[in-house]
Formats: C-alpha cells, structure tokens, sequence
C-alpha cells in the first residue's frame, strides 16, 4: 500500500495517484490504515514520528527535489529506500528564476528601483548578456538545466560541483581551489546546491568576501548555503549589490529580520520551483513500475552523501 500525506494537496494528489496507479491500494493522511499493509509513502514534511507507524515501509518518495529535512529525521528505518524528485517541471521554473535575477542584475533594475526613487533620469552603460558571468554552484538535474539555458541566452556560464561533470555549454569545475579563482570572476552567483553538512555556510564571510562588490548572489539551494549574517553585513558594507534570496536558514523568514527591508535584497517565499503534482506523480509511478520490473529509479538519495 502507498499512503501519501501531503495535506495541503491530499485530494489532486489522492485522485492523481489512484489514475496512474489502479491496481495500487492507496490511502491518505489521516485515514486508518493496517499499518504492516503499508510498504511505500509519498510524502512532503509530515509530522514527527510518521514513519515509526509503518513497520514493513520499503520506500519513500519524497513530493520534492530536495531532501534535507527527510535525512535529519529519526524516525527513517535504515532499510528503508529514498527517492526523490528529479527536474518534474522544477528546472524549467528555476531556469526563469535565475533568468529574472540575472536580468535585473544585467539591466540593472536595481539601479534604476533606487534612481527612481530620487527622481533621477540617468541611463547606465549597456551590458550585454556576453558580458555577464553567471556561477552555478550545484550542477544537478536543476543547476545543468539553469545553466543550459543561460548559455543559450549568451551568458558565460561556469558551473560547479562535488564530482567533476562534462556538460555541454557549461566551463565545468569542482573543489576548494576552483571555488577560490571562480568566485572573483563572478558577476552573478546562482546558488542550488543541496543542504548537506558539507554544504552548511558554503558561502561563508571569507568566500563572499572572494566575490566582486559588484556581484550579486540568487540562492534558491536552501539556507544553509549561506551565513546569513555575513551576508548582511557584506550587503550593509556594499560589497555586493543585491541578493535574490528564496530560502533562509529559518522558513518562514521572522517578520522582524532586517532581510526583510534591506534595500539590496528581494525575497520570495520560497516559490523558485515548485513541485506540479501531475509530473510528480508520473515520475513516482514510473519509478514504482521500474522497482517491480527491477530496472533503475532515477532521484534514488545516497542517505550518506546526503542528497
Ligand atoms: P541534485 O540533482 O542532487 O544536484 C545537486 C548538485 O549539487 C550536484 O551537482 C552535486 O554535485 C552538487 N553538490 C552537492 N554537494 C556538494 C558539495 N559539497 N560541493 C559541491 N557541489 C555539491 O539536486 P537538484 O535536483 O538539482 O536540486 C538541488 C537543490 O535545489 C535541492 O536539494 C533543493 O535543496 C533545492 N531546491 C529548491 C527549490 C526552491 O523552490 N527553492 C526547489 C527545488 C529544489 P555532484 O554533481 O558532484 O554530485
Ligand atoms: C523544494 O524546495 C524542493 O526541494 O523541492
């Protein structure tokens, strides 16, 4: 049995799962079930204690790219499978996030926000696309895909990983020292990396320190990428002209965070790519169809890496 708890979508995702699947018996949260009947979850943030009740559960399918939350848990049997969701209409969502920040960079919105409030007429000097240097920091099923599209706009796209990667209208690189020549040469930093212990404060005062002051930085990775504080203080000294930030180390943002009103920064409540319960469901239900015929899942999470 699939039992699924995603309470804001219960129904769409109910009725999506029980089409893609009709010989499936599928049940959803809250519903009483025979807890040893259930062997799989599709789930995205259920409460503490949810996968302590199953105790026959085999696999997890996460209603979500990233799996953060999920591997912090206690309460994953260690036998249990992870699977997560990959690109399912989330990269072509988090291509035109990093576009419009990388636009606003380019035309300098930012700019022209501050000069019209003073009234002030003053064109700036044309940049043009091929002049912009855009640095992927995570170069997975989200970042290629960024990144790709940026490159067909004509930006210069470096990108950068854990592993080396070869792909295609990427400059690929990967490790500290890559890091150290890459963050100088960026204009726009475009960060989607995963939360993981080796991830924590990537971007911390001495790496955003490595950047031009003229940078500017768009995480849409998760919080934790960044030291929240540093970056405030580096936006503060004007080192850096502005952050598009979709996710913080605390979500919701506190109402009183001075993120909230600093002039360099625009924030969006966590919205860069959202999962579409109709692609997430095809996804997950081939993946089901390929663990019965013994074939390989795509966005199975090696628990010790930690994505
Ligand atoms: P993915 O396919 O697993 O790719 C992760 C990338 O990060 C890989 O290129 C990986 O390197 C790299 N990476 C991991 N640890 C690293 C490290 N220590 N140093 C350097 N690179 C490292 O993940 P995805 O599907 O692209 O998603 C990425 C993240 O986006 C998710 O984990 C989630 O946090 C976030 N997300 C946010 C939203 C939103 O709305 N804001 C929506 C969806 C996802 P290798 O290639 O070498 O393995
Ligand atoms: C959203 O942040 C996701 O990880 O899918």
């Amino acid at each position: 049995m699939l039992y699924l708890y995603s309470p804001d979508q219960q129904e769409l995702y109910g009725r999506l799962f029980r089409e893609a699947l009709p010989d499936l018996p599928i049940a959803c949260w809250p519903q009483d079930v025979e807890a040893s009947a259930v062997t799989h979850t599709a789930v995205w943030m259920p409460p503490a204690g949810f996968f302590s009740r199953f105790p026959n559960l085999q696999v997890i399918f996460a209603l979500g790219a990233g799996v953060d939350k999920l591997l912090r848990r206690d309460d994953i049997p260690e036998q249990a499978t992870i699977i997560r969701l990959t690109d399912a209409g989330m990269a072509q969502q988090m291509a035109e996030y990093c576009l419009y920040g990388v636009l606003h960079y380019q035309r300098q919105m930012d700019v022209y926000q501050r000069q019209q409030r003073a009234s002030r007429w003053l064109p700036q000097a044309t940049r043009l696309a091929g002049n912009i240097r855009v640095t992927i920091l995570g170069l997975g099923q989200l970042g290629t895909h960024v990144g790709q599209t940026l490159a067909t706009l004509g930006y210069q796209v470096n990108g950068w990983s854990r592993q080396p990667r070869q792909i295609e209208q990427i400059a690929c690189t990967h490790g500290d020292a890559a890091l150290r020549k890459l963050l100088p040469e960026t204009d726009v930093l475009f960060c989607i990396l995963p939360a993981t212990q080796e991830t924590r404060h990537l971007l911390n005062a001495e790496r955003l320190g490595w950047l031009p002051a003229d940078a500017a930085i768009i995480n849409a990775g998760r919080g934790s990428l960044i030291d929240q504080s540093a970056l405030l203080k580096h936006l503060d000294q004007g080192q850096l002209r502005f952050a598009l930030l979709d996710v913080f180390a605390e979500e919701p943002l506190a109402e009183d965070h001075p993120l909230w009103t600093h002039p360099r920064v625009l924030i969006t409540p966590h919205v860069a790519a959202n999962t579409i319960p109709e692609e997430a469901v095809a996804q997950i239900a081939a993946n089901l169809r390929a663990l019965a015929d013994g074939r390989p899942v795509t966005g199975r999470v090696d628990r010790l890496a930690g994505y």
